[in-house]
């Protein structure tokens, strides 16, 4: 894939020092102001397989600085993979496929799911509680920073929350069907028509989401639905804290049939009587889906390659805000003819995110841009 062509890669090493950086953010009230994030606040848990591992390592386009636990099929494959691949900040370890030959006593559809679900409490026990915020997807999952980083400002990484907007409700994700919470201090009394014509509505949970809270006010013990595993979902220390390994393993082992690892993951969430926070900035919208953070399915469009279309023209108003809050993107490495090719387009989208990014603050530094046009004229002259 073309992430960033020579056109707009010679534009922007021409412009790239006048840069400024975008300083707005999203400010609710109830919410303090939290410090800036650093890398080490961060803890990603990626689980993978033997014949994937090229993407789980093709993350660290967006992860570098970050510590890893990336969790894969193959026993006597993760001595060497530790050795030679400390120096990334990752650590290895093996979780086996299910192998009850009866699939009927599988815990979740496919052999793998109950390795991607361990993942996360894996990574817990790796690194202890030493940390913010946990990042957890799949094999073929980016986060984006910019737009995470503006996301997590608002919350308290010692409450126990679980955030994502790209929740199932039945068969299909993302959607406002699904039984979540928004942000304590959220102005849940203005939401768009799109939300508030279903027969279920979120409220704002304070100070954190509960699965009551969660629940229709009729139905406290509603029947649950889950986060999306490729959208990917972000978890505080605090969440993890209560959520220990071998507690967590051990609810996973007493569910049977579940959707996938997202499922296990989601469901022992809402049993330790927890629930989904979604962040509402979709809901701030009349088009509620056009403007999800994890996942955006409307925007994959663009998403898929931003700095191409920024520079074509073709990024209108929506889809700069979309670039601008994008928290993650499923790369979906299936539908690439090789791993390997999904994992350089991997690569390729972390740079065409970044480089959107940059171009989007140099269209708003009007001043700045004809003088820096003006210089560039000037040189060639
Ligand atoms: C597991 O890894 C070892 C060491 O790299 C390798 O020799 C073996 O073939 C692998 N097994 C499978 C099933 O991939
Ligand atoms: C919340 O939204 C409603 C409806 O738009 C508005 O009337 C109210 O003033 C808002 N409340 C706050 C605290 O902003
Ligand atoms: C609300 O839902 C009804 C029934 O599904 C539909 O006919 C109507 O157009 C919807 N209204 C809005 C504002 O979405």
């Amino acid at each position: 894939m073309g992430a960033c062509g020579p056109t707009a890669a010679l534009l922007l090493s021409l412009l790239a020092a006048s840069l400024a950086t975008s300083s707005s953010s999203d400010s609710r009230p109830g919410t303090a102001a939290q410090p800036e994030l650093r890398d080490e606040d961060f803890v990603v848990a990626i689980s993978s397989a033997s014949s994937r591992l090229v993407l789980a390592q093709s993350t660290r386009a967006y992860r570098a600085g970050m510590r890893t636990l990336i969790m894969t099929s193959n026993a006597s494959e993760v001595p060497s993979l530790n050795k030679v691949y400390g120096k990334y900040n990752e650590v290895y370890e093996h979780h086996p496929d299910e192998t009850d030959p009866d699939p009927k006593n599988w815990h979740a559809k496919f052999p793998g799911d109950f390795r991607a679900a361990v993942a996360p409490f894996a990574a817990h026990r790796q690194y202890g509680d030493g940390y913010k915020w946990l990042l957890y997807g799949d094999d073929d999952t980016i986060f984006f920073l910019p737009g995470l980083r503006r996301l997590l400002s608002g919350f308290d990484p010692e409450l126990p929350l679980a955030l994502t907007d790209n929740l199932w409700y039945g068969s299909g994700h993302p959607r406002l069907e699904a039984y979540r919470c928004l942000p304590c201090g959220f102005n849940d009394s203005a939401l768009p028509a799109a939300q508030t014509n279903l027969s279920y509505t979120p409220r704002a949970a304070c100070p954190y989401c509960t699965r009551a809270a969660a629940c229709p006010p009729a139905e406290p013990e509603c029947t649950i639905t889950g986060a999306h595993g490729g959208a990917g979902m972000v978890f505080s220390v605090g969440l993890m804290r209560r959520m220990p390994y071998d507690a967590a393993l051990s609810c996973m082992n007493g569910i049977f049939h579940c959707s996938g690892g997202d499922c296990l993951v989601s469901q022992c969430i809402w049993k330790a009587g927890l629930g989904f926070t979604d962040p509402g900035h979709s809901l701030l919208h009349d088009n509620p889906l056009a403007h999800v953070l994890f996942d955006n399915m409307e925007a994959r469009f663009f998403l898929k390659n931003p700095i191409d279309q920024l520079v074509l023209g073709n990024c209108d108003a929506d889809c700069r805000s979309a670039i601008r809050h994008a928290v993650s993107f499923h790369l979906r490495g299936k539908s690439f003819s090789s791993f390997g090719k999904a994992a350089a387009a991997m690569f390729g989208l972390a740079e065409s995110h970044a480089a959107a990014i940059e171009f989007l603050a140099l269209l708003a530094d009007k001043a700045s841009r004809a003088y820096r046009v003006a210089a560039v004229r000037k040189k060639e002259l």
